[in-house]
């Protein structure tokens, strides 16, 4: 147990204090806003990093097999990063208002297209999740065969390149480095960084097994 947690522990610790710095110290937010705007940067960025990990580890481990020995810890950080996304739902919605998220919005109450399609591809994401979670739970995984069992799982990459297009709302701020609060680089920018290198270890076992097969 304390091996699966020392982790996502951990790297919520990192990801606050990266949020404080970036948005307290060096950006214009308050102490006050720390409980709920600043920390949800931390669950949804600690969140999206866990899901990046537990898709990723089994292609890295395909390429470098000493990764193997940790495989277990895949399901531990997929339910992990699964509740820390849900608690970054839960929250968002609490305050997702026009002073909280001005880029967001055209005007009071008015999205922008860019928005509104950031926000559906996290609602779809958070959908697409719930199939490799449902999949994990013990009495379920030995109900079904394995052919279906992996499939579940697979629908956990297309939920990760969805979560990964929930981040395109940030992609004005990442062309924009003279405005990151303290030249530090924005938390979209790092998760999206997350989700392509798992996506891309994914591809790259593809194409070497492809490629190995007469
Ligand atoms: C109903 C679904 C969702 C809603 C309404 C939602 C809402 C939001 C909002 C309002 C933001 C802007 C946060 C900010 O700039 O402070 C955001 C950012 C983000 N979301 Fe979601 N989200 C959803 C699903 C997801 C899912 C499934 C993930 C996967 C872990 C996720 C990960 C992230 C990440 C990493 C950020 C960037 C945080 C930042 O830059 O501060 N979201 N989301």
């Amino acid at each position: 147990m304390r091996a699966c947690t020392v982790l996502p522990a951990a790297l919520l610790l990192v990801t606050a204090a990266y949020a404080a710095t970036r948005y307290v110290v060096f950006g214009p937010w308050s102490i006050g806003h720390i409980p709920l705007y600043v920390l949800n940067k931390a669950f949804a960025w600690t969140g999206i990093v866990l899901l990046a990990l537990a898709l990723g580890l089994g292609p890295a481990a395909r390429l470098w097999p000493a990764l193997g020995v940790h495989l277990w810890r895949r399901r531990w950080w997929g339910l992990a990063g699964f509740a820390l996304a849900t608690i970054h739902i839960v929250v968002s919605l609490a305050i997702l208002n026009y002073g909280y998220y001005r880029l967001m919005f055209r005007q009071a109450f008015e999205f922008t297209a860019l928005a509104e399609c950031a926000m559906l591809a996290g609602v779809l994401a958070w959908l697409a999740l719930l199939a490799p979670v449902a999949a994990s739970l013990p009495g379920v995984q030995a109900a079904m065969s394995v052919r279906y069992w992996q499939a579940l799982q697979r629908v956990g990459l297309l939920a990760l390149a969805l979560a990964g297009l929930h981040l395109a709302y940030g992609v004005p701020g990442w062309l924009a480095p003279a405005l990151w609060h303290g030249g530090m680089p924005p938390i979209t920018l790092w998760s999206a960084g997350a989700v392509l290198i798992a996506l891309g270890l994914r591809l790259l076992t593809v194409l070497t097994t492809n490629r190995r097969r007469p």
